[in-house]
């Protein structure tokens, strides 16, 4: 494994990697990583010859300065983790100059709409930082297959929509939400839980999975009314936004259509610390 931190000396290794004739796969991270990102490494692993992880904690997806402070940083915790994956891995962690320069500023993108919805009202700007980064990252690596997680949902749309609009010669792989045994899906920010809210949290896995069952019997419009009042009733957790979307066009709905696929999106602060997590519903 090497750690690499200027992309002209990554860009080496691939080129020696593709001559080699080896396909590449490619997972982007922000570090802290958890076995939600090592399941996506893994996955990555079994389908390609080599593989990329990048650890950049990207500030220009941060719409709050306090969380960009205070996002974990462990890199040599994080080199630790991908050294006991089994074949060799490039772990690109450059810092902010190397991917941007003196200017560190996103594009302004139309995603067709997509990052107006759900985390794109909560987040100002959020998803031109991701879109930036990520196309950036895509062009540096220039890799076969990009592993993302159904975690960040919304993110995962945006990116497959970005490829298509830039026609990106890559394949984008949805991988499954990793849980703790609680419930609780993981997170980098996890770990920033203080213990009564890590206690309280499973509480949010709990409601969507009721929501899951309510839907089959209940219009979206009663199943988002009665998560809302779940959360008022909740003494800790704070919901911003509970709501029911078509799968492919994020729209959300009040009254179900025939053959569409819908799932639950929530988003939720235990004290200062923001949670989101979805539940495909049919
Ligand atoms: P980060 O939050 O570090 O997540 C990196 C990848 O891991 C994302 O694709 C995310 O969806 C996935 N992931 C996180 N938690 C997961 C879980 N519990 N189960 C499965 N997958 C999970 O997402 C980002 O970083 C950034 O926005 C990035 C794409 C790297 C751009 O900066």
């Amino acid at each position: 494994m090497k750690v690499i931190t200027e992309k002209s000396e990554l860009k080496k290794e691939i080129e020696l990697l593709k001559s080699q004739g080896k396909t590449l796969g490619f997972v982007p991270t922000m570090g802290a990583l958890h076995k939600g990102h090592l399941s996506l490494v893994q996955r990555a692993l079994e389908e390609n010859d080599a593989l990329v992880v990048s650890i950049f904690v990207n500030p220009t997806q941060f719409n709050n300065p306090d969380d960009l402070v205070t996002y974990p940083r462990t890199l040599e915790r994080d080199v630790a983790l991908l050294q006991t994956a089994s074949h060799d891995i490039l772990v690109y962690a450059p810092t902010v100059e190397d991917i941007y320069g003196e200017h560190v500023v996103s594009v302004n993108y139309d995603f067709d709409g997509l990052e107006h919805k759900m985390e794109g009202k909560f987040r100002p700007g959020h998803f031109d930082g991701v879109g930036t980064i990520v196309k950036r990252l895509f062009e540096i690596v220039t890799p076969n297959t990009a592993y993302f997680g159904e975690k960040d949902f919304q993110q995962l749309a945006i990116i497959k929509k970005m490829v298509e609009m830039y026609n990106v010669p890559v394949s984008i792989v949805p991988c499954e939400i990793l849980r703790e045994d609680s419930g609780l899906a993981m997170s980098s920010r996890n770990v920033r839980l203080k213990p009564e809210y890590l206690e309280a949290s499973p509480f949010i896995y709990e409601t969507l999975k009721t929501s899951k069952i309510k839907f089959g019997t209940e219009s979206a419009k009663d199943v988002v009314e009665w998560v809302e009042s779940e959360f008022k009733n909740h003494p800790l957790l704070e919901l911003e936004y509970f709501v029911i979307a078509d799968i492919d066009t994020l729209e959300t709905i009040e009254n179900k259509k025939e053959n569409t696929l819908y799932r639950a999106f929530v988003a939720v602060y235990a004290d200062d610390i923001r949670l989101i997590d979805n539940l495909a519903l049919n």
